[in-house]
């Protein structure tokens, strides 16, 4: 973990106008800069920068963010490698975290070295073995195919590997997964009369090995451990191999096993990774998204593969924008895609392939399928389980695409699927309306508390937290930045005086409130800021939420006087109640 404040301190040293116009042409826009968006394809510029709140959105796209999130969709750099970079820039010292993990990549260079001299054996002993042959010849791959996929063969008996490691008892041999020491301290060879698939790293480099039995046998594939190289989560099976064709075809194939991968190359479908037998994750979906914006699931059609195509549509929802399509190929009559592509041939999988389903239509079926919305009840637990679904959409226009369909079916309108799902109605213009009429019925009082607190994160010290205490995200989230102030934990810019909004970003990234602030986040870049007109509406909003108190409270003790009356003390607290809700009223002509 790099410590937050250091990224405090880095957000304040550089100026995001600096570092995005170092990748994107900035033009001057009134109090912002603008630009024709570098996450999608357009003609007029929607990507807007606010220098006062070192802030950037797309109106097309919905993407925005820090200086930070800026550089890691823009490079497609994690997080670490973001602040290294930006720290270098900026010339601040890096800390000492960063140069803990730069010591763990030397630390890495000698594992990679004995996975690539495993990976060389394994290639030499399955020249060396006919029966290994024969199996990669009788499930139809080439020599070609099998050299392309660097793939081998692990040799029966328990140490060979010491051919090839002097030093069998090396530390690495263990760490890299390569050997097990057992209880009683002999060390032998994981992998034992299988065939290797090597897997690669974005460099090339040996970072795992799936090994496959040969005849019947238990486990079918027996995998590399997590290492310090291997971590299951991030890696795609077949990447290196996969990149050239997934750029020139713009898209991507994902299956769910090495031999597919393996296979459908054979027949000539490249384009094509495997997720190591672990669910989709976000990170993947990431990688896959920096190569091509249309991304193509590929599933077996057995429970597991239904689950696994569930679990892909929720992962992609979250990471999806709109100019990006996922789609879920669901496969038939219990063939998987290799076995698929070798009776059929390459022509009749591209032709099937066709049939994928769009992630739209995927969600509104599958929720169909699971809610049966032909009743009045199987259409409310369908709003029930889209809810979360559609909570995780930050894409703009998607997320209208996929409330419009939802609502069809549940036969509800668009607005009412929105209030539903606690969706915020989403403002697609380039500018928001004139604050001056801004009439903020349309909105909750937290939507309009938590856009307001945006511009000003300070604000959130003064609010009345216990009429903030309902379990909507739009509350917890004020809450959280309430509290995040209170403790100090968002400490003030150096040169503006107050916390920006970037600071507060970052400092919810990763938590449950990321997605609920990103979706209030368009308002700061919407035309110039009129700093006065925002504390006015900030103390509306806070008188509009003491009556909304005082409502409920009235109401709470005028229910129990009309059924059973009230104690003395009741009666003058209701009397109390009244009164202040009439001086509230006074106040409220006043104002208009
Ligand atoms: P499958 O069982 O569907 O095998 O596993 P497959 O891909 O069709 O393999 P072949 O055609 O029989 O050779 C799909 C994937 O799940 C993981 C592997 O990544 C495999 O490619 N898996 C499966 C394991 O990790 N271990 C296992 O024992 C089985
Ligand atoms: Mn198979």
């Amino acid at each position: 973990m790099i410590p937050e404040s250091f990224i405090q301190e880095l957000l304040a040293r550089v100026d995001i106008v600096d570092v995005i116009e170092r990748h994107v042409p900035l033009r001057k826009a009134g109090a912002n800069y603008s630009a024709c968006c570098p996450f999608h394809t357009e003609k007029s510029p929607s990507f807007t920068v606010s220098p006062s709140k070192q802030f950037y959105h797309c109106f097309g796209c919905g993407a925005h963010g820090s200086a930070i999130g800026f550089i890691m969709q823009y490079s497609g750099l994690g997080f670490v490698e973001t602040v290294e970079e930006l720290a270098g820039n900026a010339g601040l010292q890096v800390p000492q975290q960063i140069v803990a993990r730069r010591q763990d990549e030397a630390k890495k260079a000698p594992l990679t070295e004995f996975m690539g001299r495993a990976a060389k054996f394994y290639r030499e002993q399955l020249k060396a073995s006919p029966r290994a042959v024969d199996y990669l010849k009788h499930r139809g791959l080439s020599g070609e195919i099998a050299a392309r996929f660097g793939l081998g063969y692990a040799p029966d008996g328990w140490q060979n590997l010491d051919q090839v490691f002097p030093d069998y008892k090396a530390a690495e041999l263990a760490e890299c997964g390569l050997v097990i020491d057992n209880e009683q301290g002999r060390r032998y060879d994981r992998f034992r009369d299988r065939i290797m698939f090597p897997i690669l790293d974005q460099r090339g480099n040996v970072i795992g090995f799936g090994g496959r039995v040969l005849d019947k046998g238990e486990p079918k594939y027996l995998n590399s451990p997590e290492t310090p190289l291997f971590e299951k989560g991030r890696e795609l099976y077949g990447l290196p191999q996969a990149r050239k064709a997934i750029h020139d075809g713009d898209s991507v194939i994902v299956v769910e096993g090495y031999m597919d991968v393996v296979g459908l190359a054979q027949s000539g479908v490249e384009n094509v990774v495997a997720s190591l037998g672990t669910a989709t994750t976000g990170m993947h979906l990431q990688k896959l998204f920096r190569l091509t914006d249309h991304v193509v699931f590929c599933f077996d059609r057995d429970s597991a593969g239904d689950k696994a195509a569930w679990r892909a549509m929720e992962v992609s929802l979250e990471h999806l924008a709109d100019n990006k399509n996922v789609e879920i190929l669901q496969m038939d009559s219990r063939q998987d895609p290799d076995e698929y592509i070798r009776e059929h041939g390459r022509d009749a999988f591209l032709a099937f392939s066709k049939n994928a389903t769009r992630l739209s239509e995927f969600m509104v079926r599958e929720l169909e399928r699971r809610t049966k919305p032909t009743t009045a009840e199987g259409r409310a637990q369908m709003i029930h389980e889209a809810k979360p679904l559609l909570q995780r959409v930050t894409a703009p226009v998607l997320r209208v695409q996929l409330t419009k369909a939802i609502a069809k079916v549940a036969q509800l309108s668009q607005e009412e699927v929105e209030a539903a799902c606690g969706l915020k109605p989403l403002n697609f213009g380039r500018r928001a309306p004139p604050r001056s009429t801004h009439r903020p019925v349309a909105r909750s009082i937290e939507h309009q508390l938590l856009e307001n607190i945006l511009h000003q994160p300070e604000r959130a010290a003064r609010l009345p937290l216990e009429l903030i205490a309902g379990d909507s995200p739009e509350e917890a989230a004020l809450r959280a930045i309430a509290d995040a102030i209170d403790h100090g934990e968002l400490p003030t810019q150096l040169n503006s005086g107050g916390t920006r909004v970037g600071l507060l970003l970052e400092h919810f990234r990763g938590s449950e409130h990321e997605a609920t602030l990103a979706q209030y986040t368009s308002a700061l870049v919407s035309g110039d800021v009129d700093e006065e007109a925002l504390e006015a509406e900030f103390g509306d909003a806070l008188e509009r939420l003491r009556n909304a108190g005082l409502t409920t409270a009235i109401a709470a003790l005028s229910y129990k006087e009309r059924n059973g009356g009230l104690s003395a003390e009741e009666r003058q607290h209701l009397a109390a109640l009244l009164m202040q809700k009439t001086a509230a009223a006074a106040r409220a002509r006043q104002r208009d």
